[in-house]
């Protein structure tokens, strides 16, 4: 199992860097990462948070009642964003014990490279599209932090300042409750 980086790390802060597709280590790291989201209960991770700083992803956003539906996301960045943008509460493995209401588009398509290399586009909303966008804004430096306005920012730290001084851990609050 891997361990979960937990903010304020400065790791969650970085840029992380493309995914080479014949790193031949990222299909190990992807089922380990995989592996440790589903054990904390996450329906999202980014390489940062397990201390890697590459562009890769995994997401599961299956009802709990239904079969996994594992995504692993090479270098994924949204293409194409539709709509108003809608608040929602999120979760965050990496900032346990809160939950922060986001603004994300309803709509987006994602361009990602699956572990052979190869091109794939995924056209996503509701829980999948939140988390997409989530899980690609660890890899440009953001946490639920950063992503949150700035009035709902303060809040958020003071909450999460509470909650780590009430010893929460990853996977205490989840995106969608999961
Ligand atoms: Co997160």
């Amino acid at each position: 199992m891997l361990k979960i980086v937990v903010s304020p790390d400065p790791a969650l802060n970085q840029i992380s860097e493309p995914c080479d597709v014949d790193d031949k280590s990222l299909k190990r790291l992807s089922k380990q990462m995989l592996k440790t989201m589903y054990a904390n209960d996450g329906c999202g991770l980014a390489a940062p948070q397990v201390g890697i700083l590459k562009r890769l992803i995994v997401v599961d956003c299956a009802p709990v009642d239904e079969d996994p539906q594992p995504m692993i996301l090479l270098n994924p960045e949204i293409v194409e964003q539709q709509g108003e943008l809608v608040l929602g509460e999120e979760g965050c493995l990496s900032c346990p014990g809160i939950s922060v209401p986001i603004e994300r588009y309803p709509w987006v398509k994602v361009r990602y490279q699956d572990l052979e290399g190869e091109e794939w586009e995924v056209e996503a909303e509701e829980l999948l599209g939140r988390c997409l966008q989530h899980e690609i804004d660890h890899l440009n430096g953001k946490t639920l932090f950063e992503s949150a306005s700035p009035r709902v920012r303060l809040k958020a730290l003071s909450d999460y300042d509470e909650a780590l001084k009430a010893g929460a851990k990853p996977g205490e609050t989840q995106i969608g409750g999961r």
